[in-house]
C-alpha cells in the first residue's frame, strides 16, 4: 500500500522531560546508561529507537537507514530526567543500592546522578504490600493528590525549560485489581477521585495527571492504571499517547519468541513451566501473592493468545501452563529463569525444551524504556492519541482497542510497529509477498 505523502509530524526541538514513577532498579539503569552512552562510554545495546534500522521500498533499493535517521526523534542530549520515590534516594544512590550496573561506572556519573532527586510520591501501602517508604504526599483526597502531581509537572517543565514531556510507570507493581464501574467514564472516575475510592490505584492517580496535563504515559508493570475505559477517554479527549502494559523482557520475551516458532511448525504444546529466582526489591514486592496475581495474569496469557488453542485444539488444547517467581535474596538483579517445554511432533512423538537463561532483568528493561519514551514522543507530535497498539512490541499485555484481541507474536509485532514508521513517512508498507522479484 503506497501512501501519498505520510503525516506531518513537529520537529524534535527542545529538551524532552522524561517523567519516572519509581527511581528503582530500571529507572537508574535507564537513566544512568542514557548517560553513559552520551559520553561515549557504553553502546544502547537492545535499543530499536537508537540500533535499529528500516528497510525501505524493494529488497533490490538497498534503502536501509537507520530508525533514528528516518523518522525525527528527540536527541539523547535533549532529554532530561524527574522522577518520583517513597525513598528519598538521589538516583546515585538508588543506582548503587539496586547493584545494577558496577560501581565503577556510576562513579564517573555520579554528577549527574546526584542532580536527579525524587519528587515525593503518591503511595499508599494497601496497594504495595511489601513497602514501607517515607517519602510520601499528604492530601485529603486522591483528587487532592492528582492535583499536586499535576503542579509538579507543570513546574518541572518550567524549571527544566522542557518542550515537551511523558511519563512512565517503572514503579513497583500493585496488588491485583479488576475493572471497576468507577473506572467506566471519565466522569464516574473523578467522582471518585474526589470520594477517595479504593478501586482508584495511586497509578491511575499518576496516569490521570500525566493525561489532564497532556504528557503521554507508558505503563511499565502490569497494573491496570491507564487501561481502563475513563482513562483512555481522558487521552483522547487530550489527544495524548497512551501505552502498556509490562515491559516484554526475561522469560516472557523468550516465549513470545518461541511459541511462534512451534506454531509456525504446527508442533503441539502439553505444558509449558517457568519458573524463576530474583533477589532485587522487585522480587520482593513479587513475593506478596496479590502483587504477584497481577503479574502471573500479564504472563499467563501470552501462550493462549500466541497458539490460540480454538483454531488448533488438536494440538493446543488444554496445554498446562505454570508460572512461579520466587524471591532468592542472594541472586539481586541477575535472575535466573528456567522453562521446560513439552511439545509434541509427527504422530504425537513427545520431545523437551528446556531453557536456563541467566538474565538481567533491568539490562533487557533499559532500552525499552528509553525506546517508549522516544516513541510515545514521536507519537504525539505526529497527532497521534489513545492506545497506541503499534508499541504492542515492548509489553507483555499490550494495550488494544476493546473488540480486539492483543498479538503477542515478537515478529508481527516488530512488523507493525515498523509498518507504522513508514505509514508516518508516506513510505511504502512492506508485505513481504516478494512475487515481483520474478515476474
Ligand atoms: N526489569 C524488568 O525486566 C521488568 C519487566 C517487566 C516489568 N517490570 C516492572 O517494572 C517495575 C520496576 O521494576 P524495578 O526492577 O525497577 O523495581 P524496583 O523495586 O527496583 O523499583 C521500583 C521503585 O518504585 C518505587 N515505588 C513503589 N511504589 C511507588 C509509587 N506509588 N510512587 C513512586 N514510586 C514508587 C519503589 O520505592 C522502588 O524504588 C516493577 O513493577 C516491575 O514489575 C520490570
Amino acid at each position: 500500500m503506497a501512501i501519498e505523502k505520510g503525516v506531518e509530524i513537529a520537529p524534535a526541538q527542545g529538551k524532552l522531560g522524561v517523567l519516572l514513577v519509581g527511581l528503582g532498579a530500571v529507572s537508574t539503569t535507564f537513566i544512568a546508561g542514557v548517560e553513559a552512552v552520551k559520553r561515549g562510554l557504553a553502546e544502547p545495546i537492545g535499543s530499536l529507537t537508537q540500533m535499529g534500522t528500516i528497510r525501505l521500498g524493494k529488497r533490490t533499493e538497498n534503502r536501509v537507514p537507520k530508525i533514528k535517521d528516518f523518522v525525527p526523534l528527540a536527541e539523547l542530549d535533549d532529554l532530561v530526567f524527574g522522577a518520583w520515590d517513597i525513598f528519598p534516594d538521589s538516583a546515585y544512590e538508588a543506582a548503587l543500592q539496586a547493584g545494577v550496573l558496577e560501581k565503577e561506572l556510576l562513579v564517573q556519573l555520579k554528577p549527574q546522578l546526584q542532580k536527579i532527586k525524587p519528587m515525593r510520591a503518591v503511595f499508599d501501602q494497601r496497594y504495595v504490600k511489601r513497602l514501607n517508604g517515607t517519602h510520601i504526599k499528604e492530601g485529603k483526597t486522591k483528587m487532592d493528590l492528582a492535583e499536586q502531581l499535576i503542579e509538579e509537572i507543570a513546574e518541572f517543565k518550567r524549571r527544566n525549560r522542557c518542550a515537551r514531556m511523558v511519563m512512565i510507570w517503572a514503579a513497583s507493581t500493585e496488588v491485583f485489581m479488576k475493572p471497576h464501574p468507577v473506572h467506566r467514564s471519565l466522569q464516574s472516575f473523578e467522582k471518585a477521585l474526589k470520594e477517595n475510592h479504593k478501586a482508584i490505584a495511586p497509578s491511575m492517580i499518576y496516569a490521570y495527571a500525566a493525561l489532564r496535563s497532556g504528557v503521554p504515559f507508558a505503563n511499565g508493570a502490569p497494573n491496570l492504571t491507564v487501561d481502563i475505559p475513563a482513562l483512555i477517554e481522558l487521552a483522547n479527549q487530550n489527544g495524548v499517547p497512551i501505552c502498556g502494559k509490562d515491559f516484554k523482557t526475561g522469560q516472557t520475551l523468550m516465549k513470545t519468541i518461541i511459541a511462534p516458532g512451534l506454531k509456525s511448525r504446527l508442533l503441539g504444546l502439553h505444558g509449558w513451566y517457568s519458573t524463576n529466582i530474583l533477589g532485587n526489591r522487585d522480587g520482593e514486592v513479587l513475593d506478596d501473592p496479590d502483587s504477584f496475581k497481577t503479574k502471573e495474569e500479564s504472563k499467563l496469557s501470552v501462550l493462549e493468545y500466541i497458539l490460540q488453542p480454538e483454531i488448533y485444539p488438536q494440538l493446543y488444547k488444554d496445554f498446562s501452563h505454570l508460572v512461579r517467581i520466587n524471591y532468592y535474596p542472594p541472586r539481586g538483579d541477575n535472575k535466573e529463569g528456567w522453562d521446560n517445554i513439552d511439545i509434541f511432533g509427527w504422530l504425537g512423538y513427545p520431545m523437551q525444551i528446556k531453557i536456563n537463561f541467566l538474565c538481567r532483568d533491568s539490562i533487557l528493561a533499559a532500552p525499552l524504556v528509553l525506546d517508549l519514551a522516544l516513541f510515545l514522543d514521536l507519537a504525539q507530535r505526529a497527532g497521534m492519541k489513545g492506545i497506541q497498539e503499534w508499541l504492542s512490541f515492548y509489553f507483555k499485555s499490550p494495550m488494544t482497542a476493546p473488540e480486539l484481541y492483543p498479538e503477542h507474536d515478537l515478529f508481527i509485532q516488530l512488523m507493525k510497529l515498523k509498518n507504522t514508521l513508514r505509514y508516518l513517512r508516506g513510505e511504502e508498507l512492506i508485505t513481504h509477498l516478494g512475487l515481483e522479484y520474478y515476474d
